[in-house]
């Protein structure tokens, strides 16, 4: 009985424990890799806020919240080299959508993006959104710089 009794208490403790360790552990790590803002407070919301309602509509199904995308399927936008090197190519891959294969960060993508919005306008408010979000620093672009690409519809 005694034995019995020691048990159940030495159970208490381990469980008590384990539980006051897990709720005690801090979930997002300051590392840069891996932390992440947390939606309404990326300070890009406030300067795009017509390209991050866009963003949270329309983008955010396939390249996520954080900017990540999917491994192997949907290419990051967060620190995006293709992205970050050509602003005007990123407005017309919202107008017109893509079939090819690209490379993102040096991974190989090549699931078809449909097209996403319908006027330029709306194009460059998206792109300057992701251009700047998630303490991405691409800089903005111009209706003025854009306004020469064709929308195409199949
Ligand atoms: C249905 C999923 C889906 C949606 C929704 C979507 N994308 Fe994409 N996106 C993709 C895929 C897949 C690719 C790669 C396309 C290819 O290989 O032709 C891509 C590529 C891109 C690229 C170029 C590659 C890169 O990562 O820099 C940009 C920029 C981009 N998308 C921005 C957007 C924006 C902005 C929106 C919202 C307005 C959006 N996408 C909505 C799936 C999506």
């Amino acid at each position: 009985m005694k034995k019995l009794t020691f048990i159940l208490a030495l159970s208490f403790v381990v469980i008590t424990g384990t539980s006051y360790a897990y709720l005690h552990q801090v979930p997002i790590s300051d590392n840069e890799n891996i932390s992440m803002y947390v939606p309404g407070d990326d300070p890009a919301d406030a300067k795009f806020p017509e390209g991050a309602k866009i963003y949270k509509e329309k983008c955010v199904a396939c390249h996520q919240l954080t900017g990540l995308g999917v491994p192997n399927a949907f290419p990051p936008l967060k620190g995006s080299d293709y992205l970050l090197t050509d602003k005007k190519r990123a407005v017309k891959q919202v107008l017109n959508g893509s079939n090819e294969e690209m490379i993102v960060n040096g991974a190989k993508y090549n699931i078809p993006m449909p097209f996403q919005v319908n006027t330029h306008e709306d194009a460059v408010h998206v792109i300057n959104y992701v251009l700047n979000a998630w303490g991405n620093d691409g800089g903005t672009i111009t209706v003025e710089e854009v306004k020469d690409i064709k929308i195409v519809r199949p």
